[in-house]
């Protein structure tokens, strides 16, 4: 019996080391966007310049930790540091993803998934009431996220645009997209479609109707306005790497819920305010006939201390019950893998956000955008058929198992 015992211990034993020895090379669970010591590799932008052979290493993702290890080996580290970092000491930008820790699902079996798909609709209403229905290949969209020419100069936002047409995934554009707004709107393909995001508080109205013109003209059908942007983000990493140097800049301090009802109203596109952070501005912008809520800390970019986006959602579902079936709620922020974005999804979230993964994965070109994308739906297809739907839109909060994440929703009066 003893020795029995010991026998069963020592092959318990070597197995673990076998398994320790072939594991070492891993990175941590998280991925290496975690380690705030990491300043980026040196190194010059582009295939040319790192020897880096684009389908060679495109080839090699599985996910998105493969994507993070190319971007921190192609690009000049102030490239790398303004892209990967966050605000303060990114704790925001760490809490995005591993809040997803704190939720498990809660699968069934026995059903006939075929048929799955991730075939998604949205509808969004403009100021006057008029509805528009948007459909996608999936519930996964590109976040709006600036200068694209930076991470590849070679393609930019053309690269982008085009990845997300062979998707069929929603994109928003970047008022700071390098490539003018107006020329992404003519690349675009006939049925794609995109979305434009605005900081109209940087500009006065009659600026901002120009820019909502150009837009419109240029074929984009609804507009994201950014309002978690008051002052600059304390973008630490950014700045030390060499990035723009602090300014205190207040970006758009000014910025009143008056002047997103002036532009929900004066112009047709539906508006999405971007960037809510609490059940009381979500429950006004639904109120105000807003055409969704977009939940997000800005990628952890901006407030330093900011909830995860999932801890939003569990508050609007607290607090505001039922909302996410009056007005659609996307979300971003630290989603950067398939099971990620499901959770957010049987929380409620229609649509859920991309940002880091865009950018970085536009180091390789469209090429890359599309591989991380289609590595991103896949797996999503495969997780979802092992949670027992045959479509995200089936997916509800009896999906999900919450309760350790309890703790993390606000429990006090509202304002
Ligand atoms: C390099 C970079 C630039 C960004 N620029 C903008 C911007 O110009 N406007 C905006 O609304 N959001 C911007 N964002 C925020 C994204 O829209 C999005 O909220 C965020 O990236 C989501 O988090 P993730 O990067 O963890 O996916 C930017 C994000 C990054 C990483
Ligand atoms: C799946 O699609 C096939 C072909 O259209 C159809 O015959 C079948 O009934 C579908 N199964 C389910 C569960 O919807
Ligand atoms: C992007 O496409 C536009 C429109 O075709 C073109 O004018 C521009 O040069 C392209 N930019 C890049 C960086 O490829
Ligand atoms: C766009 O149209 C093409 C051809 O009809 C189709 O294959 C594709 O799925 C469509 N894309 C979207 C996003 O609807």
């Amino acid at each position: 019996m003893f020795s029995r015992t010991l026998v069963n211990a020592v092959a318990l034993a070597a197995f673990t080391l076998r398994a320790a020895a072939q594991y070492q090379d891993m990175p941590p669970a998280m991925g290496p966007w975690f380690d705030i010591n990491t300043q980026g590799v040196a190194g010059d932008y582009g295939e040319a310049n790192t020897g880096v052979n684009a389908a060679d290493e495109i080839a090699g993702w599985y996910d998105l930790a493969d994507v993070w290890r190319t971007a921190q080996k192609v690009l000049e580290p102030s490239v790398w540091g303004r892209v990967a970092g966050g605000s303060g000491h990114e704790e925001s930008m760490r809490w995005n993803s591993k809040i997803f820790e704190y939720v498990t699902f809660r699968p069934r079996i026995g059903r006939d998934l075929a048929n799955a798909t991730l075939d998604t609709s949205i509808t969004l209403k403009n100021g006057a009431g008029v509805e528009t229905v948007f459909t996608a290949s999936s519930p996964i969209f590109f976040a709006p996220s600036g200068s694209h020419g930076r991470v590849n100069p070679d393609v930019a936002e053309n690269g982008t645009v085009r990845a997300a047409a062979t998707a069929g995934v929603i994109a928003g554009i970047a008022q700071y997209a390098t490539v003018p707004i107006a020329s992404l709107g003519s690349i675009k393909s006939e049925n794609q479609t995109l979305w434009y995001q605005i900081y109209p508080g940087e500009f006065d109205r009659d600026a901002v109707l120009e820019q909502v013109s150009v837009a419109k003209n240029a074929g984009y059908t609804a507009l994201m306005v950014t309002v978690d942007t008051a002052s600059e983000g304390w973008q630490s990493r950014d700045w030390r790497a060499g990035g723009d140097t602090p300014s205190g800049n207040a970006q758009d301090n000014k910025l009143t819920w008056d002047d997103l009802a002036w532009l929900k109203d004066v112009q047709d596109l539906p508006v999405i305010p971007k960037g809510i952070q609490s059940v009381e501005d979500a429950v006004i912008a639904r109120d105000m006939g807003f055409a969704a809520i977009y939940l997000s800390n800005h990628g952890g970019r901006q407030l330093d201390g900011a909830p995860a986006p999932l801890q939003v959602l569990l508050e609007i579902n607290k607090y505001a019950p039922g909302l996410s079936d009056e007005i659609p709620i996307l979300v971003d922020g630290g989603v950067y893998s398939a099971q990620h974005a499901l959770k957010l999804i049987a929380l409620g979230s229609k649509l859920v956000g991309l940002g880091r993964p865009v950018q970085f994965s536009l180091t390789m070109g469209q090429e890359g955008v599309e591989k991380m994308i289609k590595n991103l739906n896949d797996d999503m297809l495969v997780e979802m058929r092992q949670i027992g739907v045959s479509n995200p839109s089936q997916l509800n909060p009896k999906y999900v198992n919450t309760q350790r994440a309890a703790g993390f929703i606000y429990d006090g009066d509202l304002q």
